[in-house]
């Protein structure tokens, strides 16, 4: 694996983006939810390498900047590859009020992700994540980084 690096992306990505999401959620985004994200005026971080490892999709509302999604391909993983495009977000956004993502309740590597970069719950969604078959719904928790005390130096 060469040493991936970070760059920002735009629509033509998104089909590797796209197979990356299928991999990694069990309810994935259509190819067109991610066009229209990025219509919407969201931005795409890659963690790239040979190839598109790991992916961050966020949006800037307001003074708030918005984490839609990240993902790292199931073989790329424990390489400090979130890690990389959360800190690459937190540089660029220093300006922003904070940094706000919901997380599964059961996500123990991502919970255990923010928690390492500093972010706080904030608050819990009840039931944010939809029953599927053989599954109940789950609680979401609001995680929140503020940029003007929480952000690294
Ligand atoms: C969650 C996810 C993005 C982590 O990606 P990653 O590149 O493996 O994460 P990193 O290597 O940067 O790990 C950073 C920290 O996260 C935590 N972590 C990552 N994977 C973990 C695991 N399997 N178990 C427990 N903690 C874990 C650890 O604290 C780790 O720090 P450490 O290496 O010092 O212990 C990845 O597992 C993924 O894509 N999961 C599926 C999609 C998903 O759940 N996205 C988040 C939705 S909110």
């Amino acid at each position: 694996m060469t040493l991936p690096e970070i760059r920002q992306a735009g629509p033509e990505a998104l089909c590797e983006v796209h197979a990356i999401n299928r991999v990694c959620f069990a309810e994935s985004w259509s190819l067109r939810a991610l066009e229209d994200a990025l219509c919407a005026g969201a931005e795409l971080r890659l963690c790239v390498g040979e190839k598109v490892w790991a992916y961050l999709l966020s949006q800037d509302v307001l003074d708030e900047t918005h984490v839609l999604q990240i993902a790292v391909l199931p073989e790329a993983r424990g390489h400090g590859m979130a890690s990389a495009l959360m800190l690459s977000l937190m540089e660029a956004k220093r300006t922003q009020r904070r940094i706000l993502l919901e997380v599964r309740s059961s996500n123990e590597a991502a919970r255990r992700l923010y928690q390492k970069l500093g972010f706080a719950r904030i608050g819990v969604r009840p039931r944010y994540y939809g029953a599927r078959p053989g599954q109940a719904a789950e609680d979401a928790e609001v995680l929140a980084l503020d940029m003007e005390r929480d952000a690294l130096p």
